[in-house]
């Protein structure tokens, strides 16, 4: 049986892709395993299906687990429910952006930990409607001593799901590449309240990108994650803004619903990151604050509904 624990979209699409009877959602401490969740699959390609998936309870022997949290609330789920799995079940943290699976490394060291980033897209325009609205890919690589050996076998654990997913060896460089991206873009989205493509040709992008490529470039190198200079990471940034110009990023939509955002993990990490390494990040720092602010103004003034589209091209 494969546990995931976080219950939302990326979770239910998980829960839907693999084989019926394969996967059960994980309860928090404190509550005991309800009746089983229903709800709507509307695949990328097909027709629509109902699912159902068991919430699991202590007898219940986990052969894997998913941890498909949002990057904040992922230390403490896991901290809740921990110590009720044997030591060598493997854990695969799906969590955008860095510095929640560094917290989760730091403290369970000998814990067979994975990463995971992925390109598929899920979304969850009602509570019992779960939408993969688009496919990509994902990869699954070690981030402790006990996992080294576990991608291959973990991917073909997850291969019954009809998912395209690859081990990776250097999972944090692919995390890496990601957040160059997120971090390119999702806050001007957010703060713009603008799909992706619409950041380009406004006075706060263009204005602050090369300040943010710089600080990119010398917090890769000084990671060892690389050599790319400011100009090529614009050039990625915006090749991505503009394959995927209609899209609504994770932040911007986290804003539109009151949500807490994952900026902490995203210029909020780099920012950080930047303090540890001596490195001057004042377009991180700005676009933190700023998202932070927009997002804590959001929550007490809206609940509105949007939808969460992210970076994928392959979008309906
Ligand atoms: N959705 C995507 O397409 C996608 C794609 C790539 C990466 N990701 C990444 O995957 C992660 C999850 O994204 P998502 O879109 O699935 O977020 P989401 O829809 O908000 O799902 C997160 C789920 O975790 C649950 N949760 C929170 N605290 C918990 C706890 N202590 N124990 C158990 N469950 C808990 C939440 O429950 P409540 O709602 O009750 O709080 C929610 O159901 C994020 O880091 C995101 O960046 C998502």
């Amino acid at each position: 049986m494969i546990g995931i624990l976080g219950a939302g979209a990326l979770g239910r699409l998980w829960a839907a892709c693999l084989p019926a009877g394969r996967a059960g959602f994980i309860p928090r401490p404190a509550e005991l395993p309800g009746a089983n969740t229903r709800y709507r699959f509307r695949p990328f390609d097909g027709q629509e299906t109902t699912v159902d998936v068991p919430w699991l309870g202590p007898e219940d022997a986990l052969e894997l687990i998913l941890v498909t949290t949002k990057a904040g609330s992922t230390f403490e789920a896991i901290a809740g429910v921990i110590d009720r799995f044997a030591r060598h079940t493997p854990v695969v943290l799906f969590q955008n952006g860095l510095g929640s699976q560094q917290a989760v490394v730091a403290q369970w060291p000998d814990r067979p930990i994975l990463a995971a980033s992925t390109t598929e897209g899920a979304n969850r325009p009602e509570p019992d409607l779960l939408v993969h609205a688009g496919t990509g890919d994902t990869w699954i690589g070690p981030m402790t001593e006990p996992a080294q050996g576990l991608p291959g076998t973990t991917v073909n654990f997850l291969n019954t799901s009809g998912l395209t997913i690859h081990a990776e060896q250097d999972i944090v460089q692919r995390l890496w590449q990601k957040l160059i991206i997120n971090a390119g873009i999702n806050p001007y989205t957010a703060l713009l309240d603008c799909p992706n493509g619409d950041i380009l040709a406004s006075s706060l992008y263009q204005g602050t990108i090369n300040g943010l490529c710089h600080e990119l470039s010398a917090l890769m190198r000084a990671s060892g994650q690389g050599e790319d200079a400011p100009d090529a990471l614009r050039q990625r940034i915006e090749t991505v803004a503009h394959n995927t110009a209609g899209n609504t990023s994770s932040m911007r939509a986290d804003v539109l619903k009151g949500r807490t955002t994952e900026i902490d993990f995203i210029n909020g990490y780099l920012t950080r990151l930047g303090k540890q390494l001596g490195i001057n990040t004042p377009v991180n720092q700005m676009l933190t604050q700023r998202v932070q602010q927009l997002s804590s103004h959001s929550q007490e003034q809206t609940n509105g509904q949007s939808p969460f589209q992210d970076l994928h091209p392959h979008r309906r």
